[in-house]
């Protein structure tokens, strides 16, 4: 089983190199699928009130400690803050919802899912998850796909950096700009949809010479460029040989160059998911 390495966080906590994402897994074959990516050594799991399998995930968390004794502290459960549920007292009920549809004491991460500025109500909801987080209800707290600007008003008027910016990032859109600003202020990056969602990414000519030169597969090298520029991916998979082979890019090292003509493959946003103007409740 390979072990993914950790990274310490703006708030100490050790926090995994590549994760699981969960999108889509539901009902049972949901749980087994989360349940067998746990048995092969992931421990970040990312889950959302709007991907409607909460439940599942901490049904999961259940099955995992009692079939192969991975216990609770060992994992970290990740849930977001909808659209819906931004403002003080609605963030508030949103965590204890997720709490209770998980079935856990505790979420390790939590982030606001989108900014959605249109409603103007992201720092109120910032100011909740700060409580939330001193009443121990929640470990680390985070944000999702949000920008410059909005990151450095949300601690100009709170005076909390979230731990991390969960953000879409693959080499269609490896976000230069964004990653140089959380590294100078030391929020984590992660990559949803890292894969670009099995797109002709795959197929790129950048890609496939370095899986041929590391005789590795084309999404190892992928998920390897996300770690190597110092991002955590989240890659979802149902299929426990693709979560195997997803979690094992830690015995080899793309070089510069490699690393830069992957950057090269650069041409933007694959989805409508400009955190300016798109919205999610
Ligand atoms: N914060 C946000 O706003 C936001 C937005 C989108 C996503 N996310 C998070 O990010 C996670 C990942 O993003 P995503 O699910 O959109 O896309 P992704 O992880 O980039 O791609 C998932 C797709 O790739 C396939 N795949 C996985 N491993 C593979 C492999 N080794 N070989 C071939 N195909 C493979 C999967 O198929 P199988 O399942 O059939 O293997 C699935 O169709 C989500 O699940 C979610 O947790 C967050």
């Amino acid at each position: 089983m390979p072990t993914i390495p950790t990274i310490a966080l703006n708030d100490g906590t050790d926090f995994p190199e590549l994760g699981l994402g969960t999108y889509n897994l539901r009902g049972d074959d949901g749980v087994s699928a989360i349940v067998a990516a746990i048995s092969s050594g992931y421990r970040l799991l990312d889950t959302a009130v709007n991907y409607e399998n909460e439940r599942e995930v901490g049904e999961a968390v259940r099955r995992a400690g009692d079939e192969f004794g991975v216990t609770r502290d060992e994992l970290l459960v990740t849930t977001k803050i909808p659209g819906r549920h931004h403002g003080y007292d609605a963030a508030f009920a949103s965590a204890e919802a997720s709490l209770a549809a998980l079935g856990l004491a505790r979420i390790d991460l939590h982030l606001i899912h989108w900014p959605n500025p249109s409603v103007d109500k992201y720092v109120e909801t910032w100011q909740a998850m700060i409580a939330l987080r001193e009443a121990g209800l929640v470990g680390s707290i985070g944000v999702s796909n949000f920008t410059e600007a909005m990151l450095t008003r949300l601690i100009g008027e709170t005076g909390v950096t979230p731990a991390v910016n969960q953000v879409e990032l693959h080499p269609y859109f490896p976000q230069g700009a964004l990653r140089e600003f959380h590294r100078a202020h030391g929020i984590r990056t992660e990559s949803w949809s890292p894969l670009a969602r099995r797109s002709e990414l795959l197929t790129e000519q950048a890609v496939n010479d370095a899986a041929a030169a590391h005789g590795v597969s084309a999404t190892q090298v992928v998920l390897r460029w996300h770690v190597q520029l110092g991002s955590t991916p989240i890659p979802k998979s149902a299929t426990p040989e693709r979560q195997v082979e997803n979690a094992d890019v830690f015995g080899f090292e793309l070089s510069d160059d490699e690393v830069a003509s992957i950057s090269g493959l650069e041409r933007g946003r694959l989805w409508d998911g400009d955190p300016n103007t798109h919205e999610e409740m």
